[in-house]
Formats: C-alpha cells, sequence, structure tokens
C-alpha cells in the first residue's frame, strides 16, 4: 500500500521585506492579504498539521505550492521553519510552485523561491519524475510571474513533451503533481483570470486513462472529482483557509482519499 498525504496553498506572508516591493506585485499581493485575507488564512493551523502529517508516515509527502503570499524571502524562510520537522522526517516531498510563490521578476524573490526548492525536495527542475513501488509521480511547474490582475499559469511544451514521453513510457499509475487544476473549469471572468492555460491538453491524458490521478491546488476550496476507483483530480484546498488535508491511499489499484482537519 502507498500512503500519500497532500496538502496546498499555505499563503505564509510578511510584512513586506524592501523598498522595490513597493513598485511591482507584491504591494498588491501584501494589501490584498494583510486587510482581506489576514483573518481567513491562519498560520496556526499549518503549524498544526506539521505534527498529524508526520503521526501519519506517509510514504510520500505532496505540497502543490502557494507557500507564500508574494514569494517575498521573508515569507519564504518562514514557511521553512514551519515546515522544517518535515524536511528532517526524512520522508520524500514533492512540491511545485504556485503563482504566489512566482509572483514577480525580483531577482532575490526568484532566488529565495529556488532556495525553497532545493531545501525542501533537493531540486529546482523544471519538471521532474519521483518512482515509488507502486506509482510514478510526475511534477510539472506551470507558474510564472504574471500581470496584477492575474493569477493564471501556462502548461508549457516541455511540459506537453514531458507528459507525452512519461506517458508513452508508462509501466505503473502515473500520478501528475500540479499547482493548477487540470480538469476542474471554472466558468466566467474569475475562471479566466486564474486559469492553466493549456489545461484542455493535459486533461486530454487524464480522460484517456494515462494519467490515473492529479494532485492540484490553486483553487481554495477543496474538490474531488474521481471516478469509482478513485481516479480522476483530487485538490487539497487551502490549509490554512480551510483546516484540511489529504491522505490517500493506493492499494489493490484503487485510490482512497480521506480528509483529515486540523479544527
Ligand atoms: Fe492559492
Ligand atoms: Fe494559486
Amino acid at each position: 500500500m502507498l500512503k500519500i498525504i497532500h496538502f496546498s496553498d499555505i499563503h505564509i506572508s510578511a510584512p513586506l521585506g524592501s523598498a522595490a516591493a513597493l513598485f511591482d506585485k507584491r504591494v498588491i499581493g501584501y494589501l490584498n492579504g494583510a486587510i482581506f485575507r489576514r483573518h481567513a488564512y491562519r498560520q496556526e493551523r499549518l503549524e498544526k498539521a506539521v505534527p498529524m502529517i508526520l503521526e501519519e508516515k506517509p510514504d510520500v509527502i505532496v505540497f502543490t505550492g502557494d507557500a507564500t503570499t508574494c514569494s517575498q524571502p521573508e515569507e519564504f524562510e518562514k514557511a521553512l521553519d514551519i515546515l522544517q520537522p518535515l524536511i528532517k522526517s526524512g520522508i520524500p516531498i514533492l512540491y511545485t510552485p504556485g503563482n504566489h510563490d512566482c509572483y514577480v521578476k525580483d531577482k532575490k524573490c526568484v532566488a529565495a523561491l529556488r532556495d525553497f526548492r532545493i531545501a525542501l525536495t533537493g531540486s529546482d527542475a523544471a519538471q521532474s519524475r519521483f518512482e515509488t513501488g507502486e506509482c510514478s509521480f510526475l511534477i510539472f511547474h506551470s507558474a510564472v510571474p504574471t500581470s496584477p490582475v492575474l493569477s493564471c499559469g501556462y502548461f508549457s511544451q516541455e511540459s506537453v513533451d514531458f507528459l507525452k514521453k512519461e506517458c508513452a513510457e508508462k509501466t505503473k499509475p502515473l500520478i501528475a503533481v500540479s499547482h493548477f487544476p487540470w480538469v476542474k473549469v471554472e466558468k466566467g471572468i474569475a475562471g479566466s483570470r486564474r486559469k492553466l492555460y493549456g489545461a484542455e491538453t493535459a486533461r486530454e491524458y487524464v480522460d484517456s486513462g494515462d494519467i490515473d490521478l492529479v494532485l492540484c491546488g490553486h483553487l481554495h476550496t477543496p474538490h474531488d472529482l474521481v471516478d469509482w476507483t478513485g481516479r480522476g483530480e483530487i485538490c487539497a484546498g487551502s490549509l490554512t483557509k480551510k483546516g484540511i488535508f489529504r491522505r490517500i491511499t493506493y492499494a489493490d489499484d484503487m485510490f482512497h482519499t480521506e480528509n483529515i482537519y486540523t479544527n
């Protein structure tokens, strides 16, 4: 049996740490966080979740991004401090950056994300694969800095090529790890502002059964779009907003997902 713990969208925040932040998207992200999100996103839910995750003794921990509010080095440091017991445990951690982790092109922010990824997973590769005896995990990075009004992602040609190649060589169930949902389509202006461009291509591989399961975040309300074998898409939702993370087990060719609540 394979046991996965999946959480997402912790959105750790910190006061603006540099004057340069006043002249890019960070000032919007910070004000949005300080004014509208301050009471909704509670860091203590993550602090409570960390020992609960360790108690679960999972084989793999999947964190589908949005570690920060606006990619500030101070936010990455704070997140890393809280996640340190998970790193120390030696349990493999799979992480893909969210749009809030790639918020701006500022060099210090970009370097902070790289350091965070290396500290958490040992790598900052664009796409990568992780193997267990039961399943393979494909980790996709689709976040890039965008204009202040957008929170979308882009499924790159590199991702398409990687997906195609891995599916052609598939020998066991494939689990895609993505910040952005592939299956759930949101309608209207909000949906187009925060969609994954190129998701239609990625979704075809789920529909065909080549990709067994997509683990994602980005949408802060969790969703399960799965068939009777548990295959499809699981969105963990925001751990610090909803106080929830997921326990996913794979046994007898079935995926089984349960919610774990921190409060
Ligand atoms: Fe988010
Ligand atoms: Fe996001």
